[in-house]
């Protein structure tokens, strides 16, 4: 199916500032990777030379996980090439609350913005999905993407067993990997068609780690199994048909440090051949701060009733894409509810191992 039949269709973070009020930990990482950034920058020394230097931010929610790392980049450029007109491109899918990314970035909301302290700097936003083209040939300096390329453009087949590829098994796992390879490859060669020469790609990317770590699976009670143990039971108690357990699935595939890597070392692929060099790679944990908070503080209630808005923010997408259309909009928002009501219940009651670290491979890519 195509990415207009599937993903893009139903795709986006909980809107209204809930995403980025409630996703701290996704703020940490980008916080954390800042140097990367600021590293490749020193790298790529842009000319200040008069041209537009133009920066983009690919799956970027509301705007406000990034919007101190952009601050502290988009300032740096500033500093480096006070000749530039700066324009930084927001994107995300269509069903994206744009309107909170501009609230966000111009200080119309809780967050500090940025877009008036940098001077000449323009700020627009797109709808393009990271799958296909976003910005003409040869135009980017500086793209950025965090915690986003793990949507894939197609669900290539039904996990009959869960609701995530992690464990799928078989040939629909051999399917995920497929379509998780085609739509990288695509990816980054989008990526290098938008490129400047010089230009650099700091992409931040959730996925699995070389000890089989991944997002809420890294050692404590695993957040993927938790959502499909929760699912199964309404289907299992009736509340939810067959058809619709098996009609959730993340649109997502967790890639390992090799699929990563893979396309930008092989020497004799389209990917190298379009100009794409890797300059880093390194996988990271970070820790998911509410069971931070959590070991600290004691009080499973507020545990609980901190955490689940986090998964939330994120996952309500998928569970409601997967329930009947047929049923009424307030039957469908009762399930969901119920859901992660539940799912606070069984943190409030037993919240030990509980938790989302976020796992990452970073990589940083120069286009030769
Ligand atoms: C988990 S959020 C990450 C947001 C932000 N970058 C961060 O790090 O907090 C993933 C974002 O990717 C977006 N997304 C998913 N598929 C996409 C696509 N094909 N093109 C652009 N954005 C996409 C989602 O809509 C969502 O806003």
């Amino acid at each position: 199916m195509s990415e207009g039949g599937t993903t893009r269709r139903f795709m986006a973070m909980k809107g209204g500032g809930y995403y980025s009020k409630a996703t701290t930990g996704a703020k940490d990482v980008i916080d954390g990777a800042t140097p990367l950034i600021l590293d490749a920058l020193d790298r790529m020394a842009p000319e200040d030379d008069g041209s537009v230097f133009t920066m983009s931010d690919m799956g970027c929610a509301d705007g406000g996980t990034s919007i101190g790392m952009v601050a502290r980049v988009l300032g740096e450029v500033r500093r480096r090439c006070p000749s530039r007109p700066i324009q930084i491109v927001y994107t995300d899918l269509p069903r994206n609350d744009f309107g909170q990314v501009f609230r966000n970035v111009y200080g119309l909301s809780d967050l500090e913005g940025y877009a008036d302290a940098i001077p000449d700097l323009y700020v627009f936003a797109s709808a393009a999905s990271f799958h296909s083209p976003i910005l003409p040939p040869g135009t980017l300096n500086l793209g950025f993407s965090s915690t986003a390329t793990h949507y894939i453009s197609a669900v290539p087949a039904r996990i009959p067993n869960h609701v995530h590829m992690v464990r799928a098994e078989g040939r629909c796992k051999l399917s995920r990997e497929r379509q998780g390879r085609k739509d990288w490859e695509s990816i980054l060669l989008n990526r290098a068609r938008e490129l400047a020469p010089g230009g650099r790609l700091c992409l931040f990317n959730f996925g699995i780690d070389e000890e089989g770590r991944y997002l809420g699976h890294s050692g404590g009670v695993s957040m993927f199994d938790t959502y499909d143990a929760h699912w199964a039971a309404l289907r299992d108690e009736g509340t939810i048909t067959e058809e619709e357990y098996l009609d959730t699935n993340f649109p997502q595939h967790f890639r390992t440090v090799a699929e990563f890597t893979a396309p930008l070392l092989d020497e004799s692929g389209p990917v190298h051949a379009a100009g794409l060099r890797l300059e880093h790679v390194e996988t990271r944990v970070v820790g998911c701060p509410y069971a931070r908070d959590f070991a600290g503080h004691g009080d499973a209630a507020k545990f609980a009733r901190d955490y689940i808005p986090t998964l939330r923010s994120w996952s309500e997408a998928t569970f409601a894409k997967g329930l009947s259309p047929d049923r009424p909009a307030d039957e469908r928002a009762a399930i969901i509810d119920r859901f992660y009501d539940a799912y606070e219940t069984r943190v409030r009651e037993s919240p030990e191992g509980h938790g989302m670290d976020y796992v990452h491979c970073y990589l940083v890519i120069r286009k030769a």
